[in-house]
């Protein structure tokens, strides 16, 4: 709901949050509330008190001299006119001064939220009615005139200086707590302009002392959490990779001192935009901090010309007072609704087998197809041929941008090979990476201009391999022919789209000197019209977006990708972070994860079957393994955990995802929306011989509902003791690994912990339910078998 009071105070609530902001008496938009909604009507005073200018500022003029622009909250501020902190816009006019002085000028509530050209956006289903406006109109007999014009405000301003145009767009999304700020600007002189600095929004919030969170890694190691309290200075999360990157998600939160996973105030902000993004938190020196996210302003520039326009990305932000859970519910609630689209968006994932970690590049038609039959057999329901199936690839030297398959691998094509593998009653799915050329290729030969890199200078190579000039549309038109070529060649069912290398001698032949600056921002649209028009073409097939594992995880990119693949490393324990790390701002359904082989092939750490299929359950659930390879025990096994998994999907792919403790011992808990049926995951670190008791606390359960909690216990073998039953009082002394002990365990093993209770919800939540005892020691029946890095899932399901 948009409520406007005297047609200068503009005040937006969602079922949970208000917004408002007013026009000062020098035209610039003054920040007065964010946060958990209050009452606000036309009498209410939230605006700071200022009658005197505070030492050496500058007064914005000389009529208005009882403040500075430095030390006001501010919703939109420009350099150059007192204010010395993040700017909003920054620009070279025409006569070479960079002083904007954007004043309010208008605005207008909009029946539909506005699309733009070249960039996606969140959106709103046209079924829904996510808000009202409502403007007081006193004329109208004192009753209000109540309108359900949509949800987008429109403010308008003009900088008075030269005359640009800004439009600054304000969204509510009533049932998800978010609201969405975007902007254009305008160029409305007659003249050029050269925009240096884009940020689709900047708030400033009275207070310091925030603890920042944002989400940080590398390759392999992505959305690792860290806190920053900003008691002064900047804290800034941007990345530089050309992409939204591995390295710093574009995801930040900023909460109050005292919040919990529970409790206290948190916001989010999540620029949507798959290019280097920027986010800086600044405290200035009145103890105020200004937060502004839009496009990195290094090494960028846009040239605008008479009438030409700069669509800045939106930026979706969130507020929650029920804690860090709370913000995550609202980006989780929002993200599955209005950012994800198309065919899949509610559609439960299929449960896939990915050929990387089976055989790499060294795959063929015979061993793909021995191990769809296996897949076939485990139960797994979409079989995916990763790299390696075109031009002359074994390695990553070679062929990119030759989309055509290697007949010594496939003899009988992509045809031949996705006839057989449906016939087995799997779909088929395909890895292709189309931004990216090699130079060992065809299509090098012929159009080495295709190719970002700098003409006549030596290249700084990324896996081997260069980035498209997708600046230039005539390459994303090939592209676009010659994907669409492959997808429709073919009964494909899916397709992974990686992305592999960052960004290095960024130049394009395509754009001439004064645009150079263009080039990241121009390669990122290129990506979203090839991205656009390809999802068009193929709405059926489900696009999982890859960039060397989590390098290009953001909003933008779940606008065309319904998921994506978080991580290269397939560790258990590593995906603990990535996932616990991903579960702040991204519902479980974009991200996939797979159980992989033991020894782990990034980390060659060794865990449980179990406690790896645990794991990746709380994803979109895959198998990343040679099933070949398997025991009879573990392929057994690997059945009955899919089957497990496809009885419960919906509310692993879909439910709400609580997050518990997140130290030693890790908690997460799904509940269905009805909250009938939850499944809770304990995971733990280390573990230590004196601590056999453990207590796991699910969240998010009815109070008032019983439940029936309980897991399903797996037998145990006797070599997970190794030497240990010499001390069980055998006749003889037994080596661990002898023929003995193998026959006595192929026959014989030991039951497992097995928890079986029925409990009311607010039971479960606040006394949480004992697990079985721990091996810690002694005993070696019933126990829990916990040796670092173990996992177990227990369902949570309400009697009736
Ligand atoms: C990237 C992906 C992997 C795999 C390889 C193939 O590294 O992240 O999952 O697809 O490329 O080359």
């Amino acid at each position: 709901m948009i409520n406007i009071f005297h047609n200068d105070t503009f005040v937006i609530n969602t079922k949970g949050t208000t917004y408002a902001f007013r026009v000062l008496k020098t035209g610039q938009l003054e920040h007065l509330y964010y946060g958990p909604k209050i009452h606000v009507d036309e009498d209410t005073d939230l605006a700071e008190k200022h009658s005197n200018i505070p030492g050496n500022t500058v007064s914005y003029n000389s009529e208005n001299n009882s403040f500075s622009l430095e030390d006001i909250d501010l919703e939109a501020s420009f350099y150059g006119k007192g204010d010395i902190r993040e700017p909003m816009i920054e620009a070279v006019a025409f006569d070479g001064s960079t002083t904007l002085d954007f004043v309010y000028d208008s605005y207008a509530v909009l029946d539909e939220k506005p699309k733009f050209e070249t960039l996606p956006t969140s959106y709103v289903e046209k079924s829904e009615n996510q808000a009202g406006v409502k403007i007081p109109n006193k004329s109208d007999n004192g009753a209000d005139a109540e309108k359900n014009h949509g949800s987008t405000l429109q403010i308008i301003m003009i900088d008075k200086n030269h005359g640009f145009t800004l439009k600054l767009f304000y969204t509510a999304f009533e049932n998800e707590d978010v609201i969405t700020r975007s902007a254009i600007f305008i160029n409305s002189t007659n003249q050029k302009v050269i925009l240096k600095r884009a940020m689709g929004a900047l708030i400033d919030f009275p207070e310091a002392e925030y603890k920042i969170t944002s989400f940080h890694g590398g390759w392999a190691n992505e959305m690792n959490r860290c806190d920053t309290v900003l008691t002064g200075g900047k804290f800034v999360n941007s990345s530089f990779t050309g992409t939204s990157s591995s390295r710093n998600n574009p995801l930040t939160l900023m909460a109050h001192a005292d919040a919990t996973e529970d409790s206290g105030v948190v916001f989010g902000f999540n620029p949507v935009y798959s290019g280097n993004h920027y986010t800086a938190f600044e405290v200035n020196s009145f103890g105020k901090t200004r937060v502004v996210c839009g496009i990195n302003p290094s090494s960028f520039s846009w040239t605008l010309y008479a009438g030409e326009e700069f669509e800045i990305p939106e930026v979706v932000m969130t507020v929650s007072n029920h804690g860090y859970n709370g913000v995550s519910q609202n980006f989780h609630h929002f993200v599955s609704k209005h950012i994800v689209r198309g065919f899949w968006r509610d559609k439960e994932r299929p449960v896939l087998l990915n050929s990387w970690e089976a055989n790499y590049f060294a795959i063929s038609e015979d061993k793909l197809l021995r191990l769809a039959k296996k897949s076939a057999e485990a139960g797994i329901e979409l079989f995916v041929m990763d790299d390696g199936w075109f031009g002359h690839r074994n390695d990553d030297k070679s062929s990119l941008g030759d989309w055509t398959e290697n007949k010594k691998k496939l003899p009988h094509g992509l045809k031949g090979l996705s006839e057989k593998i449906h016939k087995m009653g799997l779909k088929f799915g395909i890895w292709i990476e189309p931004e990216m050329i090699s130079v060992d290729s065809e299509l090098y030969k012929k159009h080495p201009e295709y190719a970002i890199e700098i003409p006549d200078m030596a290249h700084s190579e990324g896996r081997n391999q260069r980035l498209l000039d997708l600046t230039n549309p005539e390459v994303t038109d090939y592209v676009i022919e010659k994907i669409s070529d492959v997808l429709g060649s073919a009964e494909i069912d899916y397709v992974k789209w990686d992305m592999n290398r960052i960004f290095s001698d960024i130049y394009s032949r395509y754009l001439p000197y004064e645009r150079q600056g263009e080039v990241l921002h121009r390669y990122v649209l290129g990506f979203y019209r090839l991205a656009s028009a390809l999802t068009k073409k193929f709405p059926e097939i489900l696009f999982e977006g890859c960039a060397a594992g989590g390098n290009r995880f953001d909003l933008g990119a779940l606008c065309y990708f319904p998921q994506i693949w978080g991580s290269d490393d397939t560790d258990a324990a590593a995906r603990i972070d990535i996932q616990g790390g991903l579960s702040f701002g991204y519902p479980q359904s974009t991200y996939t994860a797979h159980i992989s082989a033991s020894p782990n092939h990034q980390t060659l750490r060794q865990i449980p079957f179990s406690s790896r299929a645990d794991v990746a359950f709380f994803a979109n659930f895959g198998v990343e393994l040679n099933l070949l390879d398997l025991s009879k025990d573990e392929f057994d096994k690997l059945k009955e955990k899919i089957t497990f998994y496809k009885k419960y999907r919906k509310v692993f792919q879909f439910g709400d995802f609580y997050r518990g403790r997140q130290g030693n011992i890790i908690e997460w808990t799904v509940v269905s929306p009805d909250k009938k049926t939850a499944l809770g995951m304990i995971f733990e670190r280390e573990t230590h011989p004196s601590m056999p008791h453990l207590t796991f606390f699910p969240k998010g359960l009815d109070p008032e509902k019983k439940y029936h909690f309980y897991n399903i216990p797996e037998k145990v073998s006797i070599k997970e003791f190794g030497d240990l039953i010499n001390a069980a009082g055998l006749p003889v002394h037994v080596k661990p690994d002898s023929l003995l002990v193998n026959t006595v365990d192929k026959f014989y093993k030991l039951d497992g912990d097995k928890e079986d209770a029925v409990k009311y919800g607010d039971t479960l939540m606040n006394a949480g339910q004992r697990l079985s005892e721990a091996y810690s020691g002694t005993g070696i029946n019933n126990v829990r078998l916990f040796k670092g890095f173990d996992a177990r899932v227990y369902i949570i399901e309400a009697e009736n």
